[in-house]
């Protein structure tokens, strides 16, 4: 069976070089050529752990192609996975424009049957609009379904989640596009849950929604915790030794960024309210999220007073470990803070720098990037933690203090100990603890 991915970003290179590792003959397709040629080099044009190799790997096999050529790929494919971005809009709702543009040109190369499947996250009831404009554009009498096969990638873990899912939702409306894509997830055939094509929709929505709402709610708890003698990080462990909260999910710190919590909240809850719902929950999810940045903006007031001409070394920029991604990460707004009270910036993240630098270049003072959280630590009157990579945890403390300014540390992830810190004489702050 022939397979097309429409888009080769985090969601669509993860899903073609998958679906090829399970044996299915795959072309991937995006209009960007560079990143193509990028790609046909046999390297992901982003950081995502594992990818390169199994890129490679199933290049070399013969059975993953990919090309700019977007109708020759669509008109060789049976299946069509649309991986295309749907970036939230000023009103919280998504941009529908890329699968619009996608579901145009796979009618107007309808040289048999097509299958296509939505496979980026997508507000329900957008097969129903798929399926108009198809009917309308469409240049041929070939028949056509539409179905949801939504992704649970995490980035950073994008291979292995998709390689062992906890589940593959298949949401459908005729046996043979059910049939197919039973033939494709054969491999995960003990966990294919089949339903209609609104409920797989909004499985994804409501599932980053929930995960999303138990970061905030995490995070509202931590701000009572700072106002008792309670511990953020002990209350979340005593919650999760409940298989019915699960420990997951319950680290407090910056709260939620990425390509997919801030956006996928807000358009449940637009979805939902234009359809008659109360939710003030998920605005609630959303607010107490936003309002992470205020309260760590505070502790650094706390410590400093004036931020105006002092050095900030900040370690971290992505919006978690294990990515280059710094789509709203946290890092951005407390960045944007501090250059607009006329700090001095000196930051380091082991794989998202390059990306910052786009949005913050490098200029003489006030934004320098370094090559080590030494280097970030350097004349420094006040570090951040904001991304919790693993190299942070191991960094030598009593070092770091020897090159500061001052030994002053807000930890945003709660990455270190207290009295462990301490101990070594530095000033301490972290999130929902003493
Ligand atoms: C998420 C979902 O996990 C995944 O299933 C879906 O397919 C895409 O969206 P991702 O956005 O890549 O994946 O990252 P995730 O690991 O979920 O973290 C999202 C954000 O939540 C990060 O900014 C992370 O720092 C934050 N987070 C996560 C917390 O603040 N606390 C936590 O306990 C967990």
């Amino acid at each position: 069976m022939k397979i097309a991915v429409v888009g080769t970003g985090y969601v669509g290179l993860v899903t073609a070089t998958c679906l090829a590792e399970l044996g299915h003959s795959v072309i991937g397709m995006d209009k960007d050529e560079a990143k193509i040629r990028i790609i046909l080099s046999g390297r992901a044009p982003f950081y995502e752990p594992g990818l390169d190799e199994l890129l490679a790997s199933n290049l070399k096999k013969g059975h993953l192609r990919f090309s700019s050529d977007q109708a020759e790929a669509i008109r060789a494919a049976e299946v069509i996975f649309v991986c295309v971005g749907t970036p939230p809009q000023e009103d919280g709702s998504a941009d529908m424009s890329q699968i619009e543009e996608v579901a145009r040109m796979i009618a107007e190369n309808l040289n048999g049957y097509k299958l296509v499947v939505e496979k980026s996250t997508v507000p329900v009831k957008t097969s129903f609009w798929i399926k108009r404009v198809m009917s309308s554009f469409k240049k041929s009498e070939h028949p056509f379904d539409v179905a949801s096969n939504p992704e649970f990638l995490r980035e950073g873990s994008g291979v292995g989640d998709f390689m062992s899912p906890d589940r593959v939702i298949i949401g459908v409306e005729t046996e043979r596009a059910r049939d197919l894509l039973v033939r494709i997830y054969e491999r995960f055939k003990d966990r294919i849950v089949i339903t209609n094509i609104d409920t797989a929709e909004l499985v994804k929505h409501a599932s980053n929604s929930f995960l999303a709402l138990k970061i905030s709610f995490i995070n509202m708890i931590a701000d009572l915790c700072e106002r008792t003698d309670a511990d953020v990080e002990m209350v979340a462990r005593g919650m999760g030794l409940d298989p019915r909260i699960g420990g997951s999910f319950l680290k407090a710190g910056l709260g939620y960024g990425g390509s997919c919590f801030p956006k996928d909240v807000k358009a449940l809850a637009k979805i939902g309210s234009e359809l008659g719902v109360d939710m003030t929950l998920l605005r609630d999810v959303d607010a107490i999220n936003d309002d992470r940045i205020r309260i760590f903006m505070e502790k650094i007031r706390r410590a400093l007073w004036i931020l105006k001409g002092k050095t900030v070394g900040i370690l971290g920029l992505a919006f978690k470990p294990e990515t280059d991604d710094i789509r709203e990460a946290p890092s951005i707004k407390v960045i944007r803070e501090l250059l607009k009270q006329g700090a001095f910036l000196r930051l380091y993240d082991p794989k998202a720098a390059s990306n910052m630098k786009e949005l913050f270049p490098e200029d003489s003072q006030a934004v320098s990037y370094v090559a080590s959280p030494y280097q970030a630590a350097q004349d420094a009157h006040i570090l951040l933690i904001l991304t919790e990579w693993e190299e942070f945890r191991t960094l030598d403390l009593a070092r770091v203090k020897t090159l500061m300014a001052n030994p002053i540390l807000i930890d945003g992830r709660n990455v270190f100990d207290p009295a462990a810190v301490r101990a070594l004489g530095f000033e301490y702050a972290s999130i929902g603890r003493k």
